[in-house]
């Protein structure tokens, strides 16, 4: 097993890769839990969820909302949640992120943790205390940068995910590779058959390394103020292509991963030899790397973000392949690229 320590504002948060949810007791605390998790998560492994009160919500982004917040907060009052009480999201990045955000808000703010249960949660969304919820679509609008105290990164529980659920964590370990990693960007490369299928050892090495990537910056920068902003490549049009298409997270930044390989190439900072092996990396991992949709629709969806600077935005810009550089660009610009190429 390998942990890793963030130490945030207001407290220390331990990822735990290779522990397993059966040992989940040992983290928690001895005052009330209460868990909150999705239908899919609680039918395929609830048997081996720890023993307290579970709320269990719809699967799918459309629960990462105020109004499943606000049952949440009724029942965890029903149930004589108090502030010492502890919360427990077990699941993939929707249940974290609402889970996170719940605990973060109810009562001022209760103590949680993470049981990740998908492939995306475990390389990202569960590590780096992020909790947000969606207005309207509009991705991670309301949210608070708090950390869980624990992450179970369970590698066992990622046998029971749907193959397109499972290549989706892999658009958020490519775009770790991309920030930070080249070697680890043609090891996934070089063993993309092997990786298509779960194997846990494998998945354990690959967790891990995605994990620490994501730790490091997030510990340089717990508030987004600079460093942690080059989290977000392939997020600023990715966002607004999940928004327009309904396309799932992981696929949405497959596309915006593309989008931002094709304008750093544009601007000579990437080879289109590297902008081709980032494409072709996508598609050999059944990820999308464009839509249908009119461009100028998914322009103004980003325009809506809660990132845009008055009438420029932060894009991150790969730097070969291993490197990003964030660089503010006036919208003009991006909806003239993203129209006409
Ligand atoms: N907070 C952050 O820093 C951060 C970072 C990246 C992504 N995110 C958020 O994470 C979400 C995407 O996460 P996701 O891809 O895990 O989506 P998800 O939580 O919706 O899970 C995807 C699907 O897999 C199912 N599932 C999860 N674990 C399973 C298992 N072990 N067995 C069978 N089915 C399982 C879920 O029920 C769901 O249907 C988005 O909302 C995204 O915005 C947040
Ligand atoms: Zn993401």
């Amino acid at each position: 097993m390998e942990k890793i320590e963030i130490q945030g504002l207001y407290g220390k948060s331990t990822v735990l890769v290779g522990e397993r949810i059966e040992n989940a007791g040992k983290y928690l605390p001895k005052t009330k839990v209460f868990i909150i998790t999705d239908e899919n998560v609680k039918a395929c492994h609830s048997v081996k969820f720890p023993q307290f009160p579970t709320y269990c919500v719809e699967p799918g982004e459309g629960s990462k909302s105020l109004e499943t917040a606000g049952e949440l907060y009724y029942w965890l009052l029903e149930m004589g949640a108090n502030r010492n009480s502890f919360i427990l999201g077990i699941g993939g990045g929707m249940v974290c992120d609402l889970a996170g955000f719940v605990a973060s808000t109810f009562m001022r703010g209760v103590d949680f943790g993470f049981v990740a249960t998908s492939l995306l949660t475990q390389v990202d969304a569960s590590v780096g205390g992020k909790n947000g919820l969606n207005i309207s679509g509009y991705k991670n609008i309301v949210g608070t940068f708090n950390q869980p105290k624990f992450v179970i990164c369970d590698i066992h529980l990622l046998s029971t995910l749907p193959q397109k659920e499972y290549l989706n964590g892999f658009a958020e370990i490519v775009k770790h590779t991309l920030i930070a990693d080249a070697e680890m960007f043609e090891f996934v490369e070089e063993n993309i058959d092997a990786l298509k299928i779960y194997n846990p050892s494998l998945l354990e090495q690959l967790v891990t390394h995605s994990a620490k990537i994501k730790a490091a910056i997030v510990q340089a920068d717990e508030l987004e103020k600079g460093e942690r902003k080059k989290l977000n490549l392939g997020h600023t049009w990715g966002h607004a292509v999940e928004k327009v298409t309904g396309l799932s997270h992981g696929e949405s930044v497959s596309v915006g991963l593309e989008f931002s390989a094709r304008l750093s190439s544009k601007k000579g900072l990437i080879t289109n030899n590297e902008y081709w092996r980032i494409v072709n990396l996508l598609i050999a991992l059944n990820l999308p790397i464009c839509v249908k949709n009119n461009p100028a629709e998914i322009y103004d969806a980003m325009v809506m973000d809660k990132k845009k600077n008055g009438d420029s935005i932060d894009f991150i810009l790969m730097r070969g392949i291993g490197d990003v550089i964030v660089e503010r660009i006036g919208l003009d610009k991006i909806k003239e690229f993203a129209e006409h190429g």
